[in-house]
């Protein structure tokens, strides 16, 4: 049976009645594209039902093993989401939250220390400045939130050697929209275990699993978007391998010697955030 004559799915679309209460044109034009795609997709795998159980069992397991995000992400869905929603093209991106971000984290100083002195890594300055992505103009008095892994790739809440909120802070841009936040470089990681379902399908699909390293942030502002978004590294070699495609050319910032601080390195950026007016 070929797409033209599918009758199933014309009846499954015109099941969707306008004139019953509850009902939402929105969604129901939604899920009209979400089953043309899926009918076709059907017809395309010329998929049995038993087939289509064990899709359906799988995508049970990889919710059970809460990696529905994961399954997103390793599928390019999240940043081409990310890509979809952007409103202005003067902003800093928006980027992957990932699963590791932390309510609850009090506010320090702005110089933030993110490591302490034990934590091991090579030493690293933070150096951002917020502005105002249509006027240019300084942005004061920003929150920046800030999360990473430690240099073996590893964040504070899967990993019981390190300390509650290690490496996690929160503090406040000055009058002149800077911050800076002195820490270590962190590790990359690799996502998803093999046991899980994840893991089993990268694997079956000859899938690198690596995330280049980098540090997460989120810039707060009344009347602005807020911004949550990540820095890479240049010159890092898994950039370019990246296995959930965020390494986009907007958020790999250059690493250079600190001019001040013996035995740190800087890295200096430019963060646009977005007016809430401008949506
Ligand atoms: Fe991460």
């Amino acid at each position: 049976m070929n797409k033209q004559n599918n009758l199933t799915l014309q009846r499954a679309i015109s099941a969707m009645r306008e004139d019953v209460a509850g009902a939402d044109p929105e969604i129901q034009a939604r899920f009209a594209v979400a089953l043309h795609h899926l009918h076709a997709m059907l017809d395309e795998l010329r998929l049995t039902d038993q087939q289509l159980y064990a899709i359906a069992g799988w995508l049970k397991q990889v919710a059970d093993q809460d990696e529905l995000i994961m399954l997103c992400d390793m599928m390019g869905l999240t940043m081409r989401a990310l890509e979809l929603s952007r409103t202005d093209t003067q902003a800093t991106p928006q980027n992957v939250t990932g699963p590791f971000p932390k309510d609850g984290i009090p506010e320090g100083p702005n110089p933030c220390r993110l490591a302490t002195d034990e934590e091991p890594g090579q030493r690293l300055e933070l150096k951002g400045r917020v502005r105002d992505a249509e006027t240019g103009r300084t942005v004061a008095q920003a929150q920046v939130v800030v999360w990473q892994p430690n240099q073996f790739g590893r964040y504070e809440n899967e990993d019981d050697s390190q300390s509650e909120d290690n490496l996690r802070g929160k503090l406040r841009c000055n009058a002149d929209g800077e911050f800076s936040v002195l820490t270590i470089r962190p590790g990359g990681y690799i996502i998803g275990r093999e046991d899980t379902a994840i893991g089993l399908l990268m694997k079956q699909l000859g899938r690198n699993r690596e995330r280049a390293p980098h540090i997460h942030y989120r810039v707060v502002h009344p009347g602005y978007r807020t911004l949550t978004s990540q820095v890479y590294f240049a010159g890092d070699p898994t950039n370019p391998v990246d296995c959930i495609f965020s390494t986009i050319e907007d958020h790999i910032v250059e690493v250079a010697a600190h001019p001040v601080h013996k035995g740190y390195q800087l890295v200096e950026l430019d963060i646009a955030i977005e007016p809430e007016t401008a949506r």
